[in-house]
């Protein structure tokens, strides 16, 4: 891929980001949704690539935009897009900190076409890549966490989504003396916390949504982190339609490199409302500031980066 592509498509994550601001707050999770969706697939017309979205608002029956196979860009390099045009839709609704406008960018073929159900996550940073086995007990891979780390168990913090299906989980993290941080929404921010010195995060554990996870391997295998994932349909319904979307073996435990394959991949993030990775999208007197994360894997680059707008996108 060429290297200038995530700066080429950083217009379109600010755009959606930009797009939903105005239901900060309202409590229409959807209206924002739609906002950011409409934003970023309108943007997209400017972008030189021939992209494919593998990871998008769902499939073409159900979505009128950004559907799974949609085609993408004015024409150029062919790719995978994965997409979520708003990230955390309820704390846009809600006005909660952490929600983002993100996209990952990869050859074509490399990206896991993840249907729209969960998966269970397990992801580090760097030091840990190593550490973890989502087979193993949670003990286990505390023990190892810390191991890698450098540290004791009772000084690990544990990131997952504040559900009720991790009762069990956050039972036997807390058991073995470690902490648990939860959150409303928002686990691709979340897996990528351990792998930002001084997060104060050690991992990320429990079930999100599986495009998610996909977008989540992306940032990671960029900035060297770990991850496993393990697909978990909900109904037959959706083991069917995994199965037409090419999952051959939805219990098989998915690395980094399954989850997004090859040696190219870029994920690029703007934030909407202010969390710990990126600051939410601003209104200022000198104009429309917002705040982005491009991740590169083959030039290892991380680029935080601030822009302002005159006129808004
Ligand atoms: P949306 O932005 O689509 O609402 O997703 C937010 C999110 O918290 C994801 O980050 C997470 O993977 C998923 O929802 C978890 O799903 P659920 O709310 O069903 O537990």
């Amino acid at each position: 891929m060429k290297e200038s592509i995530g700066y080429e498509l950083l217009k379109v994550t600010q755009a959606a980001a930009i797009g939903c601001t105005d239901w900060i707050g309202k409590g229409d999770k959807n209206a924002a949704d739609d906002a950011a969706v409409e934003k970023m697939r309108e943007m997209f017309k400017h972008v030189d690539i021939s992209g494919t979205v593998v990871i998008g608002e769902g499939e073409r029956d159900e979505a009128p935009m950004l559907y799974i196979g949609e085609e993408v860009g004015k024409g150029g390099e062919k790719v995978d897009i994965a997409v979520d045009p708003l990230e955390g839709t309820n704390n846009v609704a809600y006005n909660r900190p952490g929600a983002l406008a993100v996209l990952s960018v990869a050859p074509s073929g490399s990206l896991l076409h993840a249907p729209d159900t969960y998966m269970d996550k397990i992801a580090v940073g760097p030091d840990a890549k190593d550490a973890i086995d989502i087979t193993a007990s949670v003990a286990d891979n505390l023990k190892n966490i810390a191991n890698a780390l450098d540290k004791e168990v009772k000084e690990l913090q544990i990131i997952m989504l504040d559900r009720e299906r991790h009762d069990q989980l956050k039972k036997e993290i807390r058991n073995a003396g470690a902490g648990v941080t939860l959150i409303h929404d928002g686990d691709v921010s979340a897996a990528i916390m351990p792998s930002m010195p001084g997060s104060g995060i050690d991992a990320l554990m429990g079930i999100g949504a599986a495009p998610e996870g996909v977008l989540a391997a992306t940032a990671l295998k960029c900035l060297g982190g770990g991850m496993q994932g393990v697909l978990k349909f909900r109904s037959d319904e959706e083991a069917e339609r995994g199965k037409k979307m090419g999952i051959k073996n939805p219990d098989k435990v998915r690395s980094i490199d399954d989850l997004v394959k090859g040696k190219e991949c870029t994920f690029i993030a703007t934030g909407v409302t202010s969390g710990d990775l990126l600051e939410g999208v601003q209104y200022t007197e000198d104009g429309t500031v917002t705040n982005s994360l491009i991740v590169d894997y083959k030039t290892k680059r991380v680029h935080f980066i601030e822009s302002i707008f005159k006129d808004v996108l």
